[in-house]
């Protein structure tokens, strides 16, 4: 295996089944992610973007192919070892939060912290530093409905980050926030995954987010093919 090397998929196929029919969205995806490396997809919508991001957080399966992690086969593992591998490697922001309620913000941070078998003090305590690098350092006991959609997300990458996952994959993170907002969040991101050394993979529609990354690479027609200089 390649040293540098945290992200590997090979040969994916999906496709769903509609009412017997079958619907090919994952044609063959290649994909190699180095140590710290931000790679940006595009392509249009129901080109398969989510899919492939669910492949890659093991939170689907494929019809064929492999996704390695840090040279551990995540597809061969049983929905347990997914699970402990996701909390135990990597970090996943939506395009709607997805934050419990119920929990404030420092409560939602420290959760995957908790997970990890972290005690309570120092997983809130852990929370709250993350909470202060994306500025919200003021908002520890708001519940995410007294949260702006801004904060929301901030508070959702807090959360993708606190165990300082070695990948972190965002879904159109930006996707329901207005330009101001989205430039923010979009900069926490790729500054604390610089930081923290994170391999970053990130869907976006947004063509001016994209000459932060490394790499930018287009879904089209079920495979991933590197988009050439034309959106730099
Ligand atoms: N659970 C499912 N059952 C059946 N079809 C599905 C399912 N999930 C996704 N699909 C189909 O797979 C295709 C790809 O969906 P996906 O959500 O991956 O697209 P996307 O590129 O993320 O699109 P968008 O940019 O709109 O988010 C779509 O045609 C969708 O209808
Ligand atoms: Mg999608």
């Amino acid at each position: 295996m390649n040293d540098g090397v945290m992200l590997t998929a090979q040969g994916l196929h999906k496709s769903f089944w509609q009412n017997s029919l079958e619907v090919p969205v994952l044609k063959g995806v290649d994909l190699q992610l180095v140590k710290g490396e931000h790679l940006a997809v595009v392509g249009r919508s129901g080109s398969g973007k989510s899919s492939l991001l669910h492949l890659l957080a093991g939170l689907d399966s494929a019809d064929s192919g492999t996704v390695e992690i840090d040279g551990v086969d995540l597809l061969a593992a049983d929905a347990n070892g997914r699970a402990r591998i996701r909390r135990e490697k990597m970090g996943f922001v939506y395009q709607q939060h997805h934050l419990l309620a119920e929990f404030s913000a420092e409560e939602n941070v420290a959760l995957p912290q908790r997970l990890l078998g972290i005690g309570e003090s120092s997983a809130r305590k852990a929370a709250r530093e993350m909470l202060a690098l994306v500025g919200l350092e003021d908002r520890l006991s708001h519940l995410p409905s007294a949260l702006s959609g801004g904060e929301r997300q901030r508070v959702a990458v807090a959360r993708a980050l606190v165990n300082k996952p070695q990948v972190v994959l965002a879904d159109e993170p930006t996707g329901s926030l207005d330009r101001a907002s989205a430039e923010i969040l979009m900069d926490l991101l790729s500054n604390l995954s610089r930081a923290q050394g994170t391999s970053f993979v990130v869907v976006t529609h947004d063509v001016s987010m994209l000459q932060r990354f490394d790499r930018v690479e287009s879904l089209d027609a079920g495979k991933l093919l590197p988009l050439h200089s034309a959106v730099r």
